[in-house]
């Protein structure tokens, strides 16, 4: 069972903790929590047109804090979700041997989508399109956790 999942992004102030927040938005009694692989944001809050654009469709953001992955993450967390392929292989990177913690891409669970990461919107400026992908896939996982 995945109970406790983790949402990471390069930065933590877009990316992951939109997609933290859209989750526990829809699956509250799950643990969550998000992380950079970066250390650029350590402590700071989601990123202020990021957090506009959740806000608008009903999702707050505002007590997250940014930090870094650590390979100690991989024995707290069941699920590792990253939100593009450099980011996988950054988690990647730090797996502690003999550690069996899945990690996927969050794009993994919005297949009609036809995406293959969330583009990051601290870069195109599209918010929204980040979370549009982010919620579609987002009720990915939760059909996915169910099963
Ligand atoms: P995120 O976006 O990975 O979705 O949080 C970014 C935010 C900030 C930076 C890069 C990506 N940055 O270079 O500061």
């Amino acid at each position: 069972m995945s109970h406790r999942i983790l949402f990471v992004c390069l930065g933590n102030i877009c990316r992951s903790p939109a997609a933290e927040g859209a989750f526990r938005t829809r699956a509250p009694h799950f643990v969550t929590d998000s992380a950079g692989t970066s250390g650029w944001h350590i402590g700071d809050s989601p990123y202020g047109p990021m957090q506009k654009a959740a806000r608008a469709r009903g999702i707050k953001l505002d007590d997250l804090r940014a930090r870094q992955f650590v390979a100690e993450d991989f024995h707290r967390f069941d699920l590792i979700i990253g939100m593009d392929a450099d980011n996988i292989a950054n988690i990647e990177d730090l797996r502690p041997a003999g550690n069996d913690t899945p990690v996927r891409l969050l794009t993994d669970f919005a297949p009609q989508s036809g995406a293959d990461h969330v583009p990051d919107p601290y870069y195109t400026r599209d918010f929204d399109g980040a979370l549009d992908l982010i919620e579609a896939a987002v009720v990915g996982l939760e059909t996915h956790l169910r099963a």
